[in-house]
């Protein structure tokens, strides 16, 4: 690759730093240099990532505001994105999936002409108001990318069929098992912090662990109510831990909070951390979420998933029979959850279709020996 060009690496949310962290890693292993600009449209949540992944941005844009409106946040990242992309030149921009970040991002890049490749590319569901407005930011981030990197191969057949020229694209597997990897690698190999010191104190892991975590806007009000009282429900079963890493959305908080605040089995706590979060997931007997980032680690790990949307654009694992689509319906939840619950049969361990933990390889490499070398 020529040297004198110039990355810029853009994210801001919590599952976009775990998503590029891998990318960082990969161009700090081969000596590539890059920017790296956080947009903070989430503080605590991110710092989290960066500190694990030992990642020191060279921006930090410091957008997020407590429960700031959609357009708040989104002039707040363009005017300030703008400001970095005036001061130096880029030959590459990378964002991320699907947040306002990217999408304003992607944009402020295209008006300063500079080229952009989207990773986690081409996921749809078609449904704009679902996810909300993540569905959209995809969606744009997918019509502005030059290049874009799907993690399946039913990914890059929806921007196929959007009219995305084949070369442009490739199929790598998604980032987020590359980060998996390396972290269960650290576990392994005894990594231990305050978090997860606190959660053997706390939660009876001789009991069945139920993780939950929810966040997504089209949820707000009854969707969580809902959730509520389904959590509830299972936690009549006094075999069970429920252990529920509360997102730090006042949207969420006050609702999961006021529902289920002093329960001797439901354990309310602050967002985990990277590592502690997946040290928890690898011992929990099920999850019930809306996560995307979660849909997809969950395989690797074997455990099964009740997805809390009405639509996923990861229908990969609903297919392969890892996660189940389950909407905010308390019925649903609780009759979805007392089986696997009652289950006694230990699943074959199953590939995983969101990829083999490669995918940061084999983006550098199409970014080293195909968008630069073409340049
Ligand atoms: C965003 C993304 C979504 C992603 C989700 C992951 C958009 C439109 N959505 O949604 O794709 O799945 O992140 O969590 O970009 N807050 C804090 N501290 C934090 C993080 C959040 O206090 O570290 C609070 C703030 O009040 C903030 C609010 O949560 O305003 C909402 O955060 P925001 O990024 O706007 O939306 P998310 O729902 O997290
Ligand atoms: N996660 C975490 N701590 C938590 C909850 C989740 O580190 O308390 C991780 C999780 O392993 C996954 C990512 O955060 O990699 C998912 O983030 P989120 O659910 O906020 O966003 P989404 O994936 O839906 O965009």
């Amino acid at each position: 690759m020529k040297s004198n060009k110039n990355i810029l690496i853009c994210f801001g949310t919590r599952p976009e730093a775990i998503k590029m962290a891998p990318i960082c890693l990969e161009l700090n292993k081969r000596q590539v240099p890059f920017k790296l600009c956080v947009t903070a449209q989430h503080r605590e949540m991110l710092d989290q990532v960066l500190d694990f992944f030992n990642l020191v941005p060279d921006y930090d844009l410091d957008v997020m505001q407590p429960n700031q409106s959609l357009n708040k946040l989104s002039s707040r990242i363009l005017s300030e994105i703008d400001t970095i992309l005036e001061n130096e030149e880029f030959d590459l921009v990378l964002v991320h999936g699907d947040t306002s970040t990217s999408a304003l991002v992607a944009l402020a890049a295209f008006h300063r002409h500079c080229k952009v490749a989207h990773i986690e590319a081409g996921l749809r569901t078609y449904n704009k108001k679902s996810p909300f407005p993540e569905e959209l930011n995809r969606q744009l981030t997918g019509r502005i990318s030059d290049f874009h990197f799907a993690p399946t191969a039913k990914a890059k057949q929806n921007l196929l069929e959007e009219g995305i020229e084949d070369s442009n694209i490739l199929v790598t597997g998604n980032t987020v098992i590359d980060a998996l990897f390396f972290t269960l690698n650290k576990i392994e190999k005894g990594y231990e912090n305050s978090f997860i010191t606190d959660l053997i104190k706390k939660i009876d892991f001789t009991k069945k662990v139920v993780l939950v975590t929810g966040h997504r806007r089209e949820s707000f009000g009854t969707g969580f109510e809902n959730l509520c009282h389904a959590i509830l429900e299972i936690s009549k079963n006094k075999d069970v831990e429920i252990v529920f890493p509360v997102h730090l959305n006042p949207n969420v908080q006050n609702v999961v909070y006021e529902k289920l605040s002093g329960k001797n089995n439901i354990h309310l706590i602050n967002p985990l951390d990277y590592p502690s979060f997946v040290w928890l997931m690898s011992r929990a007997v099920l999850i019930i979420s809306d996560s995307g980032g979660i849909q997809e680690e969950a395989p690797s790990l074997n455990i099964p998933v009740l997805v809390t949307r009405e639509t996923t654009e990861r229908d990969e694992g609903i297919k392969a029979g890892c996660s189940f689509l389950v909407g905010t319906n308390t019925g649903k939840i609780i009759v979805e959850a007392g089986k696997i619950l009652n289950a006694n049969n230990v699943k074959a361990k199953m590939a995983n279709p969101y990829g083999e933990g490669l995918a940061a390889v084999k983006i550098i490499d199409f970014i080293q020996n195909t968008i630069f070398e073409d340049a």
